[in-house]
């Protein structure tokens, strides 16, 4: 039987190398922290013997392996990001159960750090998720190596690892050359085409396009479109809309230019399996080269990470000329701190994807599909609030275009924009519906205030229209111009809402949402909340950090215990699902 009682708080171990082994876990969205693992491990590889090290997801066989007696000790280095408002990614869910039960002490062969990676635009949300796998380990006890670590990124990443396991490994100075390894996958054609079995069932179902119309004036900075979908699925007002972008044909095409291939390249029908101790894409079955390029590989600036430059390190060939400046460069990306600011300045904000980086770097040679894959990155889905209200028949969208020029004068796009740039009627999308969580504030029986800016409208809109009670409720929106985005004018109009628009640029000082709930609505704020009513903000991470940062002042002037329990008021109030707040960057 294992004690119930939670043990004091573990102390920092001193960690002897003798008999150790090592994984390195982490929960992903947007696999940064897959990033950040391969990191860790291509590091420690460097001092650490392969047999004893491995990475993986945190999923299910996570809580066995913590729990897991040992005859010597095992360190579970957990690398966490932070979702939704300061929730833990979808990935995690198996492990929900563990975390938020009574605590079961950790055997003390069983060793953990957590490195916690967020973005500090999330304001006291910053790396929650991280906090809360380092407060529940803390409770369990085992032994804790080093202290709790917080980044963005990769950046001081390496850093933390170093001085979490000082004095205990040794880390030399170039990178653990982790891209000479031999491949994690192995790739097995199966039959043609013609007669290959369909592929596995998806989540994703099919949409079509109803109407894809642009709302802004042509000679407005952005592009942001009202898009209407049908397709066989229910949802309720707040939910959020997931779609599977493809890539467009040019940039397939532009990367078979560009990698050497043709269409006619590796032909059949394609099945890989993984077979790594340390964690890679699973590209799953059944899937043909085009349908790699077109569906499911992200060619777009997203599809660049410091270790795709590790990989392509690895296919350099040093006997063509330049190649051995090409290598350097491409393993200094992902081998130090200033290589990563690099690797930030040359991909992240220059916007290049892996057909810009291979046009740059032509001494890599690209063979076998193995080697596509082992540089190519999966698509990710991307989220959109909807727009209209549970009962109607269609799904409608505001997505506002991710576009833009770089520092260098570079123009780029972002591929779900692109995507959405190219959608004519009657196209076909792959999508699926989630739960929001403005299920509370649709049903609340009280007056709601909705407070959003930009295409934060979306989910507004879908929850006021779901609660149809236009008169009790009022809408504060931040727009740029009143003439070019303030969206829905005239609906707002037709419906009798109470609407407080602030237009950041039609007057020499730039006011926003924050400003009205400072001023104008502080009185109207403080007496609805502590009324009982239901509030919603929507949009931006930056203005979704500020007013609540306002409303907190706002209810610290106002109730017993000031600002901390204001806090308090405000979490109770997220828990219960009548205060929301979703938001993006
Ligand atoms: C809950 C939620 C609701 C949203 N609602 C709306 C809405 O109503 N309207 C709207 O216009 N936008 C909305 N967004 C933002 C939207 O999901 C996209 O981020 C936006 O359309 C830009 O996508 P893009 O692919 O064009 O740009 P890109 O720059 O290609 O992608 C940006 C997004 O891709 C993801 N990403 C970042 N890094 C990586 C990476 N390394 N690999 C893969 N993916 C990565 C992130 O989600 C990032 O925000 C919402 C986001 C969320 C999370
Ligand atoms: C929808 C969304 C919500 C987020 N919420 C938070 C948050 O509440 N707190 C935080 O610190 N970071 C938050 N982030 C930032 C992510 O944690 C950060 O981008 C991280 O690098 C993602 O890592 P991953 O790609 O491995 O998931 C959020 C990011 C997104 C896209």
């Amino acid at each position: 039987m294992e004690a119930l009682t939670p043990p004091p708080p573990p102390p920092s171990s001193s960690l002897s190398i003798r008999g150790l082994s090592i994984t390195v876990y982490h929960s992903t969205l947007t696999s940064t922290t897959a990033s950040v693992s391969s990191h860790f491990i291509a590091n420690l590889l460097q001092s650490f013997p392969k047999p004893e090290l491995r990475s993986e997801h945190v999923s299910e066989g996570f809580v066995d392996s913590l729990y897991q007696p040992r005859p010597s000790p095992h360190l579970h280095i957990l690398v966490i990001s932070t979702t939704g408002q300061g929730e833990l990614n979808p990935d995690t869910s198996s492990i929900k159960p563990w975390l938020y039960s009574p605590h079961r002490v950790l055997p003390e062969t069983t060793l953990w750090s957590v490195y916690a990676i967020g973005d500090k635009k999330y304001g006291d949300d910053y790396c929650k998720a991280g906090r809360i796998f380092y407060g529940k380990l803390m409770k369990c006890g085992g032994t804790r190596v080093g202290e709790l670590g917080f980044g963005e990124g990769l950046k001081d990443s390496l850093t933390w690892l170093k001085k979490t396991l000082e004095g205990r490994l040794e880390f030399g100075e170039g990178s653990g050359r982790f891209e000479g390894r031999p491949s994690p996958y192995v790739v097995s054609e199966c039959v043609e085409a013609s007669t290959a079995s369909p592929p596995p069932p998806s989540e994703f179902n099919d949409f079509s396009i109803v109407s894809n119309t642009r709302i802004t004036p042509s000679d407005h900075w952005q592009d942001v479109r009202l898009i209407s979908l049908t397709g066989s699925c229910s949802y309720k007002s707040g939910d959020v809309f997931r779609v599977l972008p493809k890539n467009s044909d040019e940039d397939v095409q532009a990367f078979l230019n560009v990698a050497g291939f043709d269409s006619s390249s590796f032909e059949g029908v394609w099945r890989v399996e993984v077979v790594s101790e340390f964690y890679c894409e699973g590209w799953g079955s059944n899937f043909t080269f085009m349908d790699l390029l077109k569906s499911k590989a992200d060619l777009g600036y997203t599809g660049v990470t410091v270790e795709t430059m590790r990989s392509l390190a690895g296919f350099v060939d040093v006997g063509e000329e330049g190649g051995e400046k090409h290598r350097k460069k491409l393993r200094s990306f992902c081998e130090t701190e200033s290589g990563y600011s690099l690797f930030k300045e040359y991909v992240r904000r220059e916007k290049r994807s892996i057909i810009d980086v291979l046009a740059d770097f032509d001494t890599v040679k690209l063979n076998s599909l193995d080697d596509v894959l082992r540089i190519l990155t999966p698509i990710q889905p991307r989220e959109y609030s909807i727009a209209s209200a549970g009962q109607s028949k269609t799904i409608q969208l505001l997505v506002a275009f991710k576009e833009g020029t770089t520092a260098y004068g570079r123009n780029y796009i972002g591929l779900a924009s692109k995507f959405w740039r190219a959608a004519a009627i009657n196209d076909v999308v792959k999508g699926t519906t989630r739960a929001g969580s403005f299920e509370k504030v649709v049903e609340c029986e009280k007056p709601a205030i909705f407070i959003g800016a930009g295409t934060g409208v979306a989910p507004l809109r879908s929850v006021i229209v779901g609660r149809a009670r236009p008169n009790d409720d009022r809408l504060v929106f931040g727009c740029r111009n009143a003439e070019a985005d303030y969206y829905f004018k005239d609906e707002w109009a037709a419906s009798g809402i109470k609407v407080d628009v602030r237009c950041s640029r039609d007057q020499v000082r730039r006011i926003y949402v924050q400003d009205f709930v400072e001023k104008e609505g502080r009185e109207i704020i403080a007496a609805h909340i502590l009324g009982g009513g239901g509030v919603a903000i929507a949009g931006g991470a930056s203005m979704a950090a500020a007013v609540q940062k306002e409303i907190l002042e706002i209810l610290g002037e106002r109730i017993e215990g000031g600002k901390d329990m204001a806090k308090r008021l405000l979490n109770s109030l997220k828990r219960k699902g009548t205060f929301v707040v979703e938001a993006w960057t």
